[in-house]
């Protein structure tokens, strides 16, 4: 059995650039990979299998996970199955790229467990095919992206920061979110200069798609309100939400309706998995 961590994302900040022509939004993003990760365990079987401790997951074949065994499957010609177990920990539909990880991290399982038959190049490029935020998972955990998101530029380590991940019971649909998106109420950055600021250790972290998710779940302003009175520096939504990403000395408040985290960013060296 082969167990591996699939960790979730943020989007430190989140460019639309516009609205292409095949409906997907050309992005320029900072992509960063959190300590919150799930667990999953891999065994090669007689057929596949997918469960998960979170009964509310669905398991069928619009799991990530199963689009990436067969994905894997069709590129290589490779016959096997596999048994897989997820250990749920990211809140889905909440914007942290819970399912793109799990994906990525089962392609890269497979390759391992079949004696790695390709490189990590060929599962990042192949990855793009089932979800435009995978291929992130194969940089090294910070990445500047552009594209639909699927073109990654591995970057070195940000310093650490305090941050705390908060998400309300709603969650959000991605393409719901992408949907609302106001061409004319975008941000006017230009990403190049974000990035280098992010570089040189003057961030500046944005989101163009708040407004969209905000429209869509208005309670999520009060919420960042309220993070933002006890103190938090900047608080922003992760990805297209429902959770937010909160940096500077304060904790969030404990309370039933929230799931609440403290994490630090994650990088992974080439050759080995987060
Ligand atoms: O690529 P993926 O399947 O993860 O995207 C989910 C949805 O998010 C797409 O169907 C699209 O509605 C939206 N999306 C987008 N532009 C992107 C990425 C995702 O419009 N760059």
């Amino acid at each position: 059995m082969l167990t591996l961590h699939s960790p979730a994302k943020i989007n430190l900040f989140l460019k639309i650039v516009h609205r292409r022509p095949d409906g997907y939004h050309e992005l320029a993003s900072l992509f960063q990979a959190l300590s919150l990760r799930d667990e999953i365990h891999y065994t090669l079987h007689s057929s596949d299998q997918l469960s998960c401790s979170d009964p509310s997951l669905p398991t069928d074949s619009s799991n990530l996970i199963l689009k990436a065994v067969n994905l894997f499957r069709q590129k290589t010609g490779l016959l096997f199955n596999v048994k897989v177990h997820l250990e749920k920990k990211i809140p889905y539909e909440a914007g942290l790229g819970g399912g793109s990880s799990n994906a990525a991290t089962t392609l890269w399982a497979l390759n391992e467990l079949l004696e790695k038959p390709v490189t990590e190049t060929e599962l990042s490029a192949w990855s793009s095919e089932i979800g435009s935020d995978i291929p992130f998972f194969f940089s090294s955990g910070t990445a500047y992206c552009i594209g639909r998101g699927e073109c990654v530029r591995s970057l070195n380590p940000l310093p650490q920061t305090s941050l705390w991940i908060v998400k309300p019971q709603h969650g959000l649909s991605t393409p719901a979110v992408y949907r609302r998106v106001n061409l004319d109420k975008l941000s006017s950055h230009n990403p190049e200069q974000v990035l280098s600021g992010f570089i040189a250790g003057a961030p500046c972290y944005f989101n163009d798609l708040e407004i969209p998710a905000l429209s869509l779940l208005p309670s999520l302003a009060t919420l960042r309100t309220e993070l933002l009175d006890l103190g938090f520096k900047d608080v922003l939504l992760a990805g297209s939400g429902s959770s937010f990403f909160c940096i500077g000395p304060a904790t969030p408040p404990h309370r039933p309706d929230l799931f609440c985290a403290k994490v630090n960013y994650l990088n992974r060296t080439s050759g080995h998995w987060y």
